[in-house]
C-alpha cells in the first residue's frame, strides 16, 4: 500500500479570500488534494485570539471562507475541511504542549513579536494570542501532518511545532507525533492593486474571489502601473508592474502576454490597453469561481453540512492521536 503524505493547512476566518490567497495557497490545495491526504482547518479559535470582541465576524467568515474554498475547487470529497473549535482534542493537546515550552520561548517567537508590534498591544497582549503558535502545533500534529504549506511568516511557528514534537516524543519515550515540514509557496507574493508588495484585506488593495465584475472593473482601472510611464510613447517597466504580474498569474493567453510585455517595454502601448486586456483575462478567470460561489451561497446549510462531515472525520483522527499521547504520558486512566 502506498502511503500518501499528509498535509495540514488552513486559514483564520477573519475575511473573505482574495487573489493573493489563490496564488499563495488555494491553487496548490486544489492540486494537492489529488496526490495527498489533505486537511484544511478553518481556525476560528485562532481568529478569536485577536478578535475576541467581534465573534460574529469570525462566525460569518467561517461560511464565507468555506464558500471560497468550494468555489475554487477544493472538493470536500477529497479534502477534509473542518472547523477548529469543533475538534475539542485540539484544545486538550494545546494544554499538554504548553507544559513543554517556556514562556520565554513564546515571547521570542519573531512572528508573534512582529504581530504584537503591528497590533499595538504594548503590555496588553492577550494570553491566548501569545500561545496561538502552541495551539497551531496541536492543529498540525493531531493529524500527524508531514507537510504544512504556508507563508514564509509561518516558519517560526512550524519550527516551534518541530521542537514540541521532539520534546514530547523524547520525554515520553514514544514516537507518537510526527515532525512537520513547512512548504513555502514557490510563487512570490501577489502585489496589491496599489503596487505594494502584499495583497491584503487590511491594506484595502485586494481583489476578492467574490467581487462582482463591476468591482473588478473599478479596481483594475484604478490599478498602480509604472509611474514613469507618462506618455504612451514612453518605454514602460514590466518588472514590478502589478498589471503584468497579474497577467502572468491569471492570464491564459501566454503568447499575447509576452507580446504585450515587449511592446510596453519598447514604448507605444498605453496602460489603458493593457488594463483592458487584463480585465478580459481576469474576468474570464473569476467568472466560473463567482458563479459556483453564488450557487453554493444559496444553500448555506449544505455548505455547513460539508463542514460538519469534515469535522466528524477530523474528530476521529485527532482523538486517536490524543489517546496515543495520553497513553504515552501514562495518563490513560
Ligand atoms: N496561522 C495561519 C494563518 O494565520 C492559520 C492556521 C491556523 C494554520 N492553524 C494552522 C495554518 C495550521 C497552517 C497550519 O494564516
Amino acid at each position: 500500500m502506498s502511503y500518501k503524505k499528509v498535509i495540514l493547512t488552513g486559514d483564520r476566518p477573519t475575511g473573505k479570500l482574495h487573489l493573493g490567497h489563490y496564488v499563495g495557497s488555494l491553487a496548490a490545495r486544489v492540486k494537492m488534494q489529488e496526490t495527498h491526504t489533505q486537511f484544511v482547518i478553518i481556525a476560528d479559535m485562532q481568529g478569536l485570539t485577536d478578535h475576541a470582541h467581534e465573534p460574529q465576524k469570525i462566525r460569518e467568515n467561517v461560511l464565507e471562507v468555506a464558500l471560497d474554498y468550494l468555489a475554487v475547487g477544493i472538493d470536500p470529497k477529497k479534502t477534509t475541511i473542518f472547523v477548529q473549535s469543533l475538534v475539542p482534542a485540539l484544545s486538550e493537546m494545546t494544554v499538554y504542549f504548553l507544559n513543554l515550552i517556556t514562556w520565554n520561548r513564546l515571547k521570542h517567537n519573531p512572528t508573534i513579536k512582529l504581530e504584537i508590534q503591528q497590533k499595538g498591544y504594548g503590555e496588553e497582549v492577550p494570553a491566548g494570542f501569545m500561545i496561538y503558535p502552541v495551539s497551531q502545533a496541536a492543529d498540525i500534529t493531531a493529524f500527524k501532518a508531514d507537510l504544512v504549506p504556508a507563508g514564509e511568516d509561518q516558519t517560526p511557528i512550524i519550527e516551534q511545532t518541530v521542537e514540541l514534537v521532539r520534546k514530547f516524543n523524547r520525554l515520553y519515550r514514544k514516537d507518537v507525533l510526527v515532525e512537520p515540514q513547512i512548504v513555502t509557496s514557490q510563487f512570490a507574493r501577489l502585489p496589491g492593486t496599489d503596487g505594494r508588495a502584499k495583497m491584503s484585506k487590511s491594506l484595502g488593495n485586494a481583489i476578492f474571489l467574490s467581487d462582482s465584475p463591476d468591482e473588478v472593473v473599478k479596481k483594475v482601472k484604478g490599478m498602480y502601473t509604472d509611474p514613469g510611464h507618462l506618455r504612451v510613447e514612453d518605454p514602460g517597466k514590466v518588472e514590478g508592474n502589478p498589471v503584468f504580474t497579474y497577467l502572468d498569474a491569471f492570464g491564459s493567453d501566454v503568447g499575447k502576454i509576452e507580446e504585450m510585455k515587449a511592446h510596453y517595454a519598447k514604448g507605444g502601448l498605453g496602460d489603458s490597453v493593457v488594463k483592458r486586456f487584463l480585465l478580459e483575462q481576469l474576468l474570464a478567470f473569476l467568472e466560473p469561481i463567482r458563479k459556483r460561489r453564488e450557487e453554493l451561497a444559496k444553500d448555506p446549510h449544505q455548505v455547513m453540512q460539508y463542514l460538519h462531515a469534515g469535522t466528524e472525520h477530523a474528530n476521529r483522527v485527532a482523538s486517536t492521536t490524543l489517546a496515543e499521547m495520553r497513553s504515552a504520558m501514562g495518563i490513560d486512566y
